[in-house]
């Protein structure tokens, strides 16, 4: 039988390509994102490449959304023995400007959202005796200057992976997170905008920083999850595997 995965923030980016990934993977995969008809695409590719894959809408940091989207996966899927917490936003600005909804809405997107997806789909995998649950952390949990708010989420995700292994190790569940530097998403070119910058130059800027030379991309990570949600990685947990073409972004 096919093992179930749900990937939050699916619609695109980097959860858009961990879906397929997992699917190519031989999982049945759960695209779950804030609109269920964002999903539309990535369930498409999913299938036409002869894959399993629903959508579900749902905002992971809503317990009772949350709740209700596990409980359709199991019904439409059967239990998740895989998640990924990848959903996420950005709201960037220097700590004197930067309000306090831009600190609550980053830390209920990420820590928050981590917590609950991974309290609702956990029982499953306990009960199924294996599990594996991989984190989007980043780079910026090392500090990265106007983003106070996501860094010290992101740093957020990496203690709790932590955590997470320590407790649910012994049910045969891993729990890792995934670190990337400067991947090339509507994430970065909003960046870019912001600060007023073309996207391709933004690219080159980054580019210069990063010492294999070259920008990401959501497959350079959707390739580190697919390694540490698969079976074999079963002795790997609460590591933090940075994907930035260097020793960190
Ligand atoms: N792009 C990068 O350079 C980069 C670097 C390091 C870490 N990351 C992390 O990787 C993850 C994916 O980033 P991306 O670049 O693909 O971003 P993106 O903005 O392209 O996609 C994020 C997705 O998450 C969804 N989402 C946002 N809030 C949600 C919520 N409350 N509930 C459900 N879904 C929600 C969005 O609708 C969107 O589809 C994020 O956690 C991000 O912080 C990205």
């Amino acid at each position: 039988m096919e093992r179930v995965a749900v990937v939050t923030g699916a619609a695109r980016g980097i959860g858009a390509a961990v879906a397929r990934r997992l699917a190519a993977d031989g999982m049945a995969v759960a695209a779950l994102d804030l609109d269920e008809a964002a999903c539309a695409d990535t369930v498409a590719r999913i299938v036409s490449a002869g894959g399993t894959a629903i959508a579900v809408g749902a905002d992971v940091s809503e317990a009772d959304r949350v709740e209700r989207a596990v409980e359709r996966v199991v019904a439409e899927l059967g239990p998740p023995v895989v998640l990924v917490n990848n959903a996420g936003i950005i709201r960037d600005n220097l700590l004197f400007k930067m309000g306090e909804e831009d600190w609550d809405l980053v830390m209920g997107v990420h820590l928050k959202g981590a917590f609950l997806m991974t309290k609702a789909v956990q029982g499953h995998m306990v009960d199924a005796g294996y599990g594996r649950i991989v984190s989007l952390s980043s780079t910026s949990a090392l500090g990265n200057r106007g983003q106070a708010n996501y860094a010290a989420a992101k740093a957020g995700i990496q203690g709790f992976t932590k955590t997470l292994a320590l407790e649910l190790g012994r049910f045969g569940v891993t729990a890792n997170a995934v670190a990337p530097g400067f991947i090339v998403t509507e994430m970065t070119a909003s960046t870019a905008a912001r600060v007023g910058v073309e996207f391709e130059e933004f690219q080159r800027a980054a580019t210069a920083q990063i010492p294999v030379r070259r920008v990401g991309y959501p497959e350079d990570v959707a390739h580190t999850v697919s390694f540490l949600a698969s079976e074999g990685a079963g002795f790997v947990s609460g590591q933090v595997i940075y994907v930035a073409g260097g020793p960190r972004g």
